[in-house]
């Protein structure tokens, strides 16, 4: 084990010496502190892996320094010393925060006694902090700034996330494939309540329907011929915490009808089983499909839909937030040149704007794939537009009017070409009603009718 460092406070100089010294015999680097102001600015260094504090000192006593102590770091393990055998200050240590206490008097015959408990408490502190450290990283990785994007659709997208977290209200995402379903539901969870307890998540798309039933509900021993064992389910695995049920719309009809149960009443019973069980858990749906087409087409129940579509959250596509596209890229490069050690430095502005022309029919996963393929063939230097799929470099907005040389892009050309075409488009929808062109539009009539002008339509 590595030496640890451990802070002694009393004010009785000779006590704390004596204990200095049996800790640096058995290996620890000591530091002594005359009381609890001293510990206080001693400890604010940081380095210190526990702390042995007298109960009774002038100013702020033993108990009053663990408090403090811990309100500043809580996984820092303290021991308390406390006089002559009294039971009534143990309590009252272990009550404040001590992880144990120590006995006063001790001499070279406690030797062992003190190096066992010192050592359990380093390293009950450092499991602590370990633990502690996991979580927030987990937290952090779904953490709201770790979804890339300042798009207008996005940040509404994470506006009604924010505020759903912290409810048990059942969330229906939906969007196309690859535009971050999962890392929204995921989202949601962490930033909840129920962050402490597990996110449970099942593909339904993915699953047989006659397995589907038994991995969401358990089943019970001899509930069909495989069945040898009884299994929980993977509701009653969520329980307290949040399932996240993806590809909801691949969901059989028959296990539609059971689910609505359980969205109803909380309440299923295992496979084979004829006593209902009840759960506490929050229900996150996420599908790619038009779940209205599918209803429509009778292939999901229309009151399921209302059910689990309490707070529907619909995710764009990544061509319809194209803002978005340079940060996400340069957010992959950023990741994969870590993960990978490879030192791509930048992407050129032509081939920037190859990426924000294309329509990433995959979404944010086909962009994240071909900057993990870019980086990897590259290895380092800059991306340029030969360095792209063909696909990928030879795109073109439809919008009509695109100058075919890159070179010869000029912004306000562009941005006047594409406006035009949409007015048109708008008018002739219409069939040239401008007041109503206007509206479609979300303009207003005047600024209409000066577009119409400026732009010679
Ligand atoms: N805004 C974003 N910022 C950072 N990474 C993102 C973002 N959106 C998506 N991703 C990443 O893109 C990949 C695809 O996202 P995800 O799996 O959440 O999509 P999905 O909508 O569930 O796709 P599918 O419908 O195919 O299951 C993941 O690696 C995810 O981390
Ligand atoms: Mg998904």
């Amino acid at each position: 084990m590595a030496k640890s460092h451990v802070l002694v406070v009393d004010d009785e100089e000779l006590y704390r010496r004596s204990l200095a010294r049996i800790l640096s015999r058995v290996g620890h680097q000591v530091t002594e502190a005359r009381d609890g102001t001293e510990a206080l600015s001693l400890l604010a260094d940081g380095g210190i892996d526990l702390v042995l504090a007298d109960i009774r000192m002038p100013g702020i006593n033993g108990l009053e320094l663990v408090r403090q102590i811990h309100e500043i770091d809580p996984d820092l393990p303290c021991i308390v010393v406390t006089g002559f055998s009294s039971a009534e200050s143990s309590v009252e240590a272990l009550r404040a925060g001590a992880y144990w206490y120590l006995e006063k008097p001790f001499d070279q015959s406690h030797l062992d006694v003190v190096r066992r408990l010192v050592e359990q408490a380093i390293e009950h502190g450092r499991l602590k902090a370990e633990n502690r450290a996991l979580q927030s990283e987990l937290r952090t990785k779904y953490r709201f700034e770790n979804i890339i994007g300042h798009s207008g659709a996005l940040r509404g997208v994470l506006d009604t996330v924010a505020k759903v977290a912290g409810t048990d209200s059942t969330v229906l995402i939906t969007g196309e494939s690859g535009t971050g379903k999962e890392l929204i539901a995921r989202a949601i969870h962490y930033n909840s309540r129920r962050v402490e307890r597990r996110l449970v998540t099942v593909n339904c798309g993915a699953i047989p329907e006659e397995l589907l039933e038994s991995e969401l509900f358990g089943h019970v021993k001899g509930a069909f011929t495989n069945a040898v064992a009884s299994r929980e389910g993977r509701f009653s695995l969520a329980n307290g915490g949040t399932i996240f049920l993806d590809e909801i719309g691949d969901m059989s009809p028959n296990l539609q009808v059971k689910l609505l149960r359980v969205l109803q009443e909380r309440t299923f019973e295992p496979v084979g089983s004829s006593k209902s069980e009840t759960v506490n858990v929050r229900v996150l749906a996420a599908t790619n499909q038009q779940l209205e087409a599918a209803i429509a087409d009778g292939r999901f129940r229309e009151d399921l839909y209302y059910r689990l579509n309490v707070i529907p959250i619909e995710v764009p596509p990544l061509r319809q937030r194209s803002e978005d596209i340079p940060l996400l890229a340069q957010h992959f490069l950023d990741v994969m040149n870590q993960e990978r050690g490879t030192k791509i430095d930048s992407i050129s502005d032509r081939a920037i704007a190859a990426l924000c022309r294309y329509d990433w029919p995959g979404n944010v996963r086909e962009l994240e794939n071909l900057m993990e393929r870019l980086t990897v063939l590259r290895g380092d230097g800059e991306i340029d537009l030969d360095d792209l799929p063909d696909a990928v470099r030879d795109a073109r907005k439809t919008f009509a009017a695109t100058p075919a040389d890159d070179n010869d892009l000029d912004f306000r050309d562009v941005v006047n070409r594409f406006q035009a075409d949409l007015i048109r488009e708008a008018l002739e929808q219409s069939g040239g009603n401008k007041k109503e062109a206007a509206e479609n539009l979300g303009l207003r009539r005047t600024t209409l009718l000066e577009k119409i002008k400026k732009l010679g339509i």
